[in-house]
């Protein structure tokens, strides 16, 4: 007799737009690897739909979902509960719709230092790290950074006072002596990891920094991907840096959801390595 396979379980991603994601080819890989029953869907939501759209998907037996630009900060609001995680990002990428409710993490920081540690080999712990940026996506690679016990975290931003802010939230979440904030124009010393968590490069800008910030052997990384090296770090190699793009995290992020709502961790590096050959 064949067993009737059990129906998948329900996931999709939110954003607008979303026609580009690469989020249901990952989490197929990962449900593919790991066997689990799981069938995860694009869904565009409109601007002024969010909320709805989310409880849309709840109605028809969704069990969680990741969330993207621009919904990010709508997603705190649809959570009726939020990891720390999300509650320091102050934004939500996974919702888990779960009998106590609805729950938003963010998965993004973590994913980010662990592509970083796991995949790039480079560890965060002791080294100088510079934050390029202050919005939305610095804000949540602060406390994984901080968790990993870096020298120094310096935070630079066009505008300082956003900067300044975002530091002094951290400073009460072990983050006093460590974490500090600038100007570019004020950047001083090297740094072994020069993260570029800033909107530039969607506009092929580069961040004003100093070719000096690069320490010999330095690790540059663009939170961006694309298939080609964004300007940042086109110029981190002309400048001695090892580089890496945003794809990394992207399937490191999408392994912490799948963890959350699977309960198992999905191996990235095939996955990682099959969206490269495909470049
Ligand atoms: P995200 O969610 O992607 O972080 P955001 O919250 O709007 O988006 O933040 C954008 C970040 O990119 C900010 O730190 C912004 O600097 P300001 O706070 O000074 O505006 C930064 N940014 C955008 N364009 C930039 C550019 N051309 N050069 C340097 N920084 C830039």
């Amino acid at each position: 007799m064949t067993a009737i396979p059990a129906p998948a379980d329900r996931y999709c991603v939110f954003g607008n737009p979303i026609a580009h994601s690469k989020s249901p080819e990952i989490h197929a890989a990962f449900a593919a690897q790991t066997g689990h029953a799981v069938a995860y869907e694009k869904r565009l939501a409109p601007l002024d739909g969010f909320a709805a759209a989310v409880h849309a998907f709840i109605a028809e037996g969704g069990r969680g979902a990741n969330v993207t630009v621009p919904f990010k900060l709508e997603a705190v609001k649809v959570a009726q509960a939020l990891t720390v995680r999300a509650q320091a990002a102050g934004a939500v990428n996974t919702l888990h719709f779960t009998d106590d409710g609805i729950i938003g993490d963010n998965t993004d920081g973590a994913g980010l230092v662990a592509d970083i540690v796991n995949n790039a080999g480079v560890p965060v712990a002791g080294r100088r790290v510079l934050l390029l940026g202050a919005g939305g996506a610095a804000r949540g690679a602060v406390l994984p950074l901080l968790e990993h016990r870096p020298a120094q975290l310096v935070i630079a931003n066009r505008t300082v006072a956003t900067a300044q802010a975002l530091a002094g939230q951290f400073a009460a979440l072990g983050g006093a002596g460590v974490v500090s904030a600038c100007g570019y124009a004020d950047l001083a010393g090297e740094f072994d990891l020069v993260i570029n968590a800033t909107a530039a490069s969607l506009g092929a800008e580069l961040p004003p920094v100093p070719a000096t910030v690069f320490a010999p052997g330095a690790l540059a990384l663009d939170m961006m991907y694309g298939k080609e090296p964004t300007v940042f770090l086109q110029f981190a190699a002309r400048h001695g840096a090892t580089v890496r793009d945003g794809l990394g995290m992207l399937v490191e992020q999408a392994a912490e959801a799948f963890a959350l709502w699977r309960g198992i961790h999905p191996d990235t590096a095939p996955v990682l390595q099959s969206l490269r050959e495909q470049r």
